[in-house]
């Protein structure tokens, strides 16, 4: 929990802070950017995947030795939705551990060159019945907010319920909390981390610079 946010998960693993070290620090190259970023965002996922109530059952499974009272995901009951681009990255670490599942991409970009102007929807492909799944939305930066409040209005508009929706999020700060806590409370959140702020190009700091430049090497 967080004072920011009422319905929000910040992960605590301890293989994070290494990981974090990594990818926040300038001098990683592209290429082990992009290796550590994908551990990083592996463990996001599972834990995302983790909390998804609608499409958990409880189930019992027999080990060689005794019965095992356990629970499984039923893949079938999720959409993974990327905000293009760099939410691109972690639905690939979401598909790689949900093979087959079902996907959606929304494409909302910010003007870099003008910080206080909206975020633009440009794109919206979801699948048919994504109203009856749980939605994992993808982005690994939750700066202002505006980008993840577009896309959750998106998914709104063909019928998705709030609070079928969890938003799968590496770096955060307490603007972007507060902004979307305001607007979508019941959005579940799941971060790997709350940073300290934004600064005046509304960039988080200490952040890791731009994520989708960074991971996918467009410099
Ligand atoms: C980045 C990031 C988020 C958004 C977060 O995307 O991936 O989508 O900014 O900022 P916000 O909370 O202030 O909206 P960007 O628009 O830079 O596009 P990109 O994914 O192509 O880098
Ligand atoms: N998008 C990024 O990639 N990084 C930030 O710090 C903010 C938005
Ligand atoms: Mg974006």
């Amino acid at each position: 929990m967080s004072e920011f946010h009422p319905n929000i998960i910040v992960l605590e693993n301890k293989s994070l802070l290494n990981l974090f070290t990594r990818v926040r620090d300038q001098t990683t190259p592209p290429a082990a950017f992009e290796f550590y970023a994908k551990r990083l965002m592996t463990i996001l996922a599972e834990e995302t995947i983790a909390d998804l109530p609608l499409a958990t059952s409880k189930t019992t499974v027999f080990t060689p030795c005794a019965e095992f009272k356990g629970e499984e995901v039923d893949v079938d009951k999720i959409c993974a939705v990327s905000i293009v681009r760099a939410g691109d990255s972690l639905l690939g670490c979401v598909r790689a551990l949900l093979p087959g599942v079902s996907v959606g991409k929304i494409l909302i970009q910010r003007d870099e060159t003008v910080p206080e102007k909206p975020a633009k929807l440009f794109y919206c492909k979801l699948p048919k019945g994504i109203e009856d799944k749980q939605v994992i939305l993808c982005d690994p930066m939750l700066a202002t907010g505006g980008s993840a409040a577009k896309a959750i209005e998106s998914l709104i508009a063909v019928g998705v319920p709030v609070s079928s929706i969890i938003f799968s999020n590496v770096v955060c700060c307490p603007e972007g909390l507060k902004y979307l806590g305001g607007l979508y409370p019941e959005v579940k959140i799941v971060t790997a981390s709350i940073d300290e702020g934004l600064n005046e190009e509304k960039y988080i700091v200490p952040g890791l610079g731009d994520y989708g430049d960074r991971f996918f090497n467009t410099v």
